[in-house]
Order: structure tokens, then C-alpha cells, then sequence
């Protein structure tokens, strides 16, 4: 039997592990959590912390194949794990990401359509306002950025600027959808049903599939995602992100080369999973169906919603289509993802104008 290893050990990796198993692979993965979700499940959980060199080539040494589901893992630690086994994403595909900047540069190179940006190391380097400024690395979930109205006041300035940043014209978009697709080693390519996601304070609360936008938009979308992937080089599940303005046009927001929370719900709507399809690009076997039942609503179930102790989840039952997914984690703080439910079927277009309502009746009082 072979062994799957997975550099991180959060919701995504934990849900990659369970299809991989269901594949007939072994799985190991690696966390400095000894509890964290992906450890909890896998066959040979390795406690260490992922930017450990180390640590990662002992992942890789008991593995045959090893993948990620965090980008953000420094690149000399990718180098010296890809020397040792097969690791897909490559090295290179992540060098271009992990930088904001770099993948801002070569989606211009490529040609893909963007917000105005430029790189940005203090208040001079903006020269109008309102704008977003990111951090160039370690940024997800909406941390480290920051939209701003006008001048920042001095002592914002330094906490924003403390690391190099980039700034981005504010998108004033209709939507924001993604695209995710999924590229085997031998460039065939498999594409799920245009996301539409809701994001509430740089988070995603919500989406839903497919997207409601014309057919030539989605198709338009589909054609970035796969141009993108192509130039890549990718292999394994990856996401788009994308902004559409009022006028029809897209924007790319930005790339995770990885499964994406934007595509839990093809774990429920669709005939082969984001996940699944993961495992059997990066583990070599052939892709599976994407064909999706229906429309499909996934929502996510933020650390709040414990303040006052777990959730009535009995109020689920009787939902028709839905399901409940927790990801395993015993600290429910603010702003952490602990898990998502999703409806499939007649009742999902309903459950997206829904959610907010469902999930005050399930905050205790
Ligand atoms: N230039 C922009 N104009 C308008 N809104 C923006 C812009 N950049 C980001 N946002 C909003 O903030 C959200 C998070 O931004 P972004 O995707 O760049 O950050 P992130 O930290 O990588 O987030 P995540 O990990 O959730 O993908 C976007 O989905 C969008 O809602
Ligand atoms: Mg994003």
C-alpha cells in the first residue's frame, strides 16, 4: 500500500486524507498540533511544525507521494521534500504564489485581467484612496491586508508596513466567484461548476454553485482558470479567485494552488469531489466525473457561533438535502473555521437567502 503525504494537518488536509483512504491509500500528515483536524484521521500523523525542514522530510520519507493544503510553506523546505519524493504542486508553482507579488506579475505577464497594483513599502507608495493593501506573504483569510479610505494614521502605517506589501485599486465588483479545477500529472484537466462566494470581514461565509452569472461569463471564467492552470503547471486541485464588475468583465483576485473552501460543496453535489479529485491527480490515478446533481449552498460555521457553548445542531435534522461537516477542532475561537454545512438539491437556492437566519437559531442564546 502506498502512503499519501500531506504537508499541513487543518480541515482541508483532513477531508484530502479521508478520499485519499477511500482511494486506497495510506495517509500520513504533518502538524505541530498533535490534535489538529488532518492528524486526528490520518494513518501515521507526524507532529512538527511544516516550515521545519526536518520535520518535512520525515513526511516525505515515509511517504511514496506528497502534496500540501497550505501554500504558504517556505520554498527551500518544498525544494528539499520534492528531492526526496514526488511532490505535486512543484516547488515552482508555489514560488509564484506565495508572493503576492509575484503572482500579481505573472498573471500581468500572462496577460490576465486585474486590479491595478503595485508594490508598496510605506504610505508614499499610495497615491490614492480608497485602496487595499496586502501583505506579500503569509496573507490568508483576509489577515494581514487592510482596505483603506484614506491616509492611515502613523502608528497603522507602521503595523501594516512592517512587512513588504503590494496595493491594489478597491474593486467595486458585483460578485466574487471562483473557479476550481483539478489538473492530473498528464495535463488533463477536470473543472467544477462555477462558485459565487459571499465573504464577510475578508472571510468566506458562504457559497453557492452553480454561480448565477450569464453562461459566457462562467465560460470566460473557466477559460482564466484553465489558462492559468495550464501556465502553471499545475498538478492537483486549484482555485481562482475572481471578482465581476457591473460591466460583465472579470478580474482575477488570486490563485490557491490547492483545494479551496469555495469547493466544499463538491464533496455533496458532485460525483467526484474536490478532494478526491486531488488525490488522484497527485497520486497518478485517472480523474473522475464533476457532473454536479444540482444547485448546491455550502456555509461556513465560524468559532462564534460556540460563544455560548456547541451549537443546537438537532435544528439540522430535519432539513431536507443538508449536511453537516466538523472539522474535529477543540478551541473554538472567533474567526476560526470549525466547520460548514451544505444543501444540495431544490432546497439550496432558498438555504442561500436562509443562512443568516439558520445560523442565529443555532447560536444558544
Ligand atoms: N482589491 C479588492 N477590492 C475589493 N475587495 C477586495 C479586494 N481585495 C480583496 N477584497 C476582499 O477581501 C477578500 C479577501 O481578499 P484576498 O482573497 O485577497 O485575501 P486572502 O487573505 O487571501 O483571503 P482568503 O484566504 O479568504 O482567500 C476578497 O475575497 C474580497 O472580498
Ligand atoms: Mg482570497
Amino acid at each position: 500500500m502506498k502512503t499519501l503525504g500531506i504537508l499541513g494537518g487543518g480541515q482541508l488536509g483532513r477531508l484530502l486524507a479521508r478520499a485519499a483512504r477511500d482511494l486506497g491509500w495510506r495517509t500520513a500528515a504533518l502538524d505541530p498540533v498533535p490534535d489538529s483536524p488532518a492528524l486526528q484521521v490520518v494513518d501515521e500523523p507526524m507532529v512538527g511544525a511544516v516550515d521545519d525542514p526536518e520535520a518535512a522530510k520525515r513526511l516525505a520519507r515515509v511517504s511514496d507521494v506528497v502534496t500540501l493544503e497550505w501554500e504558504l510553506i517556505p520554498a527551500p523546505v518544498l525544494e528539499e521534500v520534492a528531492a526526496l519524493r514526488p511532490l505535486y504542486p512543484k516547488p515552482s508553482v508555489l514560488a509564484v504564489i506565495q508572493d503576492r507579488l509575484t503572482q500579481k506579475r505573472f498573471l500581468e505577464a500572462g496577460g490576465f485581467p486585474q486590479a491595478p497594483f503595485a508594490e508598496a513599502s510605506s504610505v508614499k507608495d499610495l497615491p490614492h484612496y480608497p485602496v487595499v493593501v496586502k501583505r506579500r506573504r503569509h496573507g490568508y483569510d483576509g489577515k494581514g491586508q487592510a482596505r483603506l479610505a484614506g491616509p492611515p494614521d502613523p502608528e497603522a502605517a507602521a503595523a501594516l508596513f512592517a512587512a513588504p506589501c503590494v496595493r491594489e485599486d478597491l474593486v467595486p465588483f458585483d460578485k466574487e466567484v471562483s473557479v476550481i479545477l483539478t489538473r492530473g500529472r498528464d495535463g488533463r484537466t477536470t473543472v467544477f461548476p462555477v462558485a459565487e462566494n459571499l465573504h464577510r470581514g475578508g472571510v468566506l461565509h458562504a457559497t453557492r454553485a452553480p454561480a448565477e452569472i450569464p453562461p459566457e461569463t462562467a465560460a470566460a471564467a473557466v477559460e482564466l482558470a484553465l489558462k492559468a492552470a495550464r501556465a502553471l503547471d499545475m498538478v492537483g486541485t486549484m482555485a481562482v479567485e475572481m471578482f465581476l464588475l457591473p460591466d460583465g468583465r472579470l478580474l482575477v483576485n488570486e490563485i490557491a494552488p490547492r483545494v479551496h473552501n469555495s469547493g466544499h460543496y463538491t464533496l455533496e453535489a458532485c460525483a467526484t469531489s474536490q478532494f478526491e479529485q486531488h488525490a488522484r491527480a497527485v497520486c497518478g490515478q485517472p480523474l473522475g466525473p464533476v457532473d454536479a446533481e444540482g444547485p448546491a449552498v455550502m456555509v461556513n460555521l465560524m468559532g462564534e457561533l460556540w460563544e455560548k457553548g456547541e451549537p443546537d445542531w438537532s435544528l439540522l435534522e430535519d432539513v431536507p438535502g443538508l449536511t453537516l461537516h466538523l472539522y474535529g477542532k477543540s478551541a473554538a475561537r472567533p474567526g476560526r473555521k470549525m466547520g460548514h454545512y451544505t444543501v444540495v438539491g431544490a432546497d439550496a437556492v432558498e438555504e442561500w437567502l436562509r443562512a443568516d437566519e439558520r445560523l442565529a437559531a443555532l447560536r444558544r442564546a
